[in-house]
C-alpha cells in the first residue's frame, strides 16, 4: 500500500479459475490495495471440473469489500469498475430467482468430448472454424450449455420459455452486481463471446446457424457488447452507484495491462493454465498451425482488434496437483527449492494432458504421462520436469506463433503469477532461446481491466497513457547451448507422444 497515493481510482474485479480478487490501482497504475480469496474446486467424475457459482458470487463481494477497505477509500473515490474472467466457465441460472441450475462446468472440463465429436461429424469442423476461429473442443463454451440443457431435467423447456440465462462469468458478475433479479444486465463482451464456439467472429453476432446446430435457444443468450464502455451502474454493496466500464476474458485483460497495442505485440501469462495472445490487428488471421484466432479487445465503437492465441490447459495447476493430489510439496513456492536441488530431470518429462491437449494438438483423447523413468528418479527430477512441462509447452505455441505470423519471437513479454519462480523463467528462456522479460505490475490481468474500465469513462485519455506505464522490472537471457536443447526437446515430443490415443 502506497500511502501517498490520492484518489480517484479505478477497481478491477479479477474472477479467476482458482479464486476472485479485487485490485484497486490509481493513476499511475500501481496497486492500492488487493484482497483475494479461493474457491473451491469440485471433481465429480475423472475429466470434470466444476465451481460452485454461488460460492463465487459471495466470494466477489466480500474481496470487494475488502480492497475497498484495505484501501481506505468509499464508493466516492472510485470512478469505474473493471471485471476479468476465467473465460469459457459455462454457467446456466434463473432470471426470476438469480439462482444456478446446476454448478458451473469450467474450461478445463472435458465431459462435452463426445458430443464435440459428434457435432464434427454432423456439422464439421470446417465450419466452426471458419465462422469462430475456434476448433471443436471440449474446452468452449457452447457444448457446455448444450451438455446442461440436455443433462438437467426440465431445462430446456424453461430455457425455451425464457425463464433461463446463460453467461460466462463475465455476465455472472456483471448481472449480480447491476442488480440481479432487480434489473441486472444481461451482457457479455466479445472476448467472452469470442469463446463461445458461437459467435461469428466477423461480425460479432451470434450465429444462428451454428446455435441451431447446437441446439441452443436464442432466449439464453446475453447481449454482446464491447470490452469498455458502461454496461450499467453497481447496485447495492460497497461500490453502490459506481459505473461498470469494462468486460475482458483474463487473458485479453493480460494483453491489454501488458499494453501489447501494436500488431505483432505478445504476451504470456502463466497462471492456472498459460496462454500467449498477439496482437494482429484489425484482422483476424487464421491459424495453420494449431492456434486460436479470437477477439483481442474492443474499446466502445472503435475496430475490435483481433489475437492469435497458444492455448496451454495446465501449468500452474499442475504445480498444485503436486501440492494437493500428490502431497510432494507443501506450498507451491517449494517447487522451486526441490527443483533446484537437481542438476537437470533425471531423464523424466512430464506431459499433463490432464484436460487432454489443448494448442497446438487440441486432442481430448489425450491423458497425462510421466514418461523416462529409471530407478534414479527421484521426487525431485520430477519437480523440475513439472517446470520443464510449462517452458516446453510454450516452446510448442512460440513455434505454432512463428509459423502462423512470419514473425520470430525477439523476446517474451511474460506475467502471472508462475513468475515470481526464478527456475522456470530461466528455463524459459533457455527453451526458447530468446530474453524473457517482467514488467513492474506482474498484476497484468486487473490492471487491463482497471485500464479499459479506465478509458470507457476518460479517467485515462488514451492507450498512448497507459504504454507510458509499463517498466520492466526482470529479464532473463538464455544460457543453454543449442545441442542439449535440440536434444532435449525432441524427447519432450516423444513423451507428448505417448498421451494421445489414451480415451477411446
Ligand atoms: O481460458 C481459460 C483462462 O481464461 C483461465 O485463466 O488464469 O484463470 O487460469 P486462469
Amino acid at each position: 500500500t502506497d500511502a501517498h497515493t490520492t484518489g480517484p481510482f479505478i477497481a478491477a474485479i479479477d474472477q479467476g479459475t482458482t479464486s476472485s480478487r479485487c485490485i484497486v490501482f490509481d493513476k499511475d497504475g500501481r496497486i492500492v490495495s488487493v484482497d483475494q480469496k479461493e474457491h473451491e474446486q469440485i471433481f465429480p467424475k475423472p475429466g470434470w471440473v466444476e465451481h460452485n457459482a454461488t460460492e463465487i458470487w459471495e466470494n466477489v463481494q466480500e474481496v470487494v469489500a475488502g480492497a475497498v477497505v484495505k484501501a481506505g477509500i468509499t464508493a466516492a473515490d472510485v470512478k469505474a469498475i473493471g471485471i476479468t474472467n476465467q473465460r469459457e466457465t459455462t454457467l446456466l441460472w434463473d432470471k426470476n430467482t438469480g439462482e444456478p441450475v446446476h454448478n458451473a462446468l469450467v474450461w478445463q472440463d472435458t465431459r462435452t468430448d463426445a458430443l464435440c465429436k459428434e457435432l464434427g461429424r454432423n456439422v464439421g469442423q470446417d465450419r466452426f472454424r471458419r465462422e469462430t476461429g475456434l476448433p471443436l473442443a471440449s474446452y468452449f463454451a457452447g457444448p457446455k450449455v448444450r451438455w446442461l440443457l440436455d443433462n438437467v431435467e426440465g431445462l430446456r423447456e424453461r430455457a425455451e420459455r425464457g425463464d433461463i440465462l446463460f453467461g460466462t462469468m463475465d455476465s455472472w458478475v456483471i448481472w449480480n452486481l447491476t442488480g440481479g433479479t432487480d434489473g441486472g444486465v444481461h451482457v457479455t463482451d466479445v472476448t467472452n463471446a469470442s469463446r463461445t464456439l458461437l459467435m461469428n467472429l466477423h461480425e460479432m453476432r451470434w450465429d444462428e446457424r451454428i446455435l441451431q446446430s447446437m441446439e441452443i435457444p436464442a432466449a439464453v443468450l446475453p447481449e454482446i457488447r464491447s470490452s469498455a464502455e458502461v454496461y450499467g451502474n453497481a447496485k447495492g454493496g460497497v461500490l453502490d452507484g459506481v459505473p461498470v466500464a469494462s468486460a475482458l476474458g483474463d487473458q485479453q485483460a493480460a494483453l491489454f495491462g501488458q499494453t501489447c497495442f501494436s500488431e505483432g505485440e505478445a504476451k504470456s501469462t502463466y497462471g492456472t493454465g498459460t496462454f500467449m495472445l498477439m496482437n494482429t490487428g484489425e484482422t483476424p488471421v487464421n491459424s495453420y498451425n494449431g492456434l486460436l484466432t479470437t477477439v483481442g479487445y474492443r474499446i466502445g465503437d472503435q475496430k475490435p482488434v483481433y489475437a492469435l492465441e497458444g492455448s496451454i490447459a495446465v501449468t500452474g495447476s499442475l504445480v498444485q496437483w503436486m501440492r494437493d493430489q500428490m502431497g510432494l510439496i507443501k506450498s507451491a513456492a517449494e517447487i522451486e527449492t526441490l527443483a533446484s536441488s537437481v542438476e537437470d530431470n533425471g531423464g523424466a518429462y512430464f506431459v499433463p494432458a490432464f484436460s487432454g491437449l489443448f494448442a497446438p494438438y487440441w486432442r481430448s483423447d489425450a491423458r497425462g504421462v510421466i514418461a523416462g523413468l529409471t530407478r534414479y528418479v527421484t521426487k525431485a527430477h520430477i519437480a523440475r520436469a513439472v517446470l520443464e512441462a510449462t517452458a516446453w509447452q510454450t516452446r510448442e505455441i512460440t513455434d505454432a506463433m512463428t509459423k502462423d505470423s512470419g514473425v520470430e519471437l525477439t523476446a517474451l513479454k511474460v506475467d502471472g503469477g508462475m513468475t515470481s519462480n526464478n527456475l522456470l523463467m530461466q528455463t524459459l528462456a533457455d527453451f526458447l532461446d530468446a530474453p524473457v522479460v517482467r514488467p513492474m505490475v506482474a498484476e497484468t490481468t486487473c490492471l487491463g481491466a482497471a485500464y479499459a474500465a479506465g478509458l470507457a469513462v476518460g479517467f485515462w485519455p488514451d492507450t498512448d497513457a497507459l504504454r507510458a506505464n509499463w517498466r520492466r522490472a526482470a529479464e532473463w537471457t538464455p544460457r543453454m547451448d543449442a545441442d542439449t536443447r535440440d536434444r532435449e526437446y525432441k524427447s519432450w515430443l516423444k513423451a507428448v507422444e505417448r498421451t494421445m490415443g489414451w480415451i477411446e
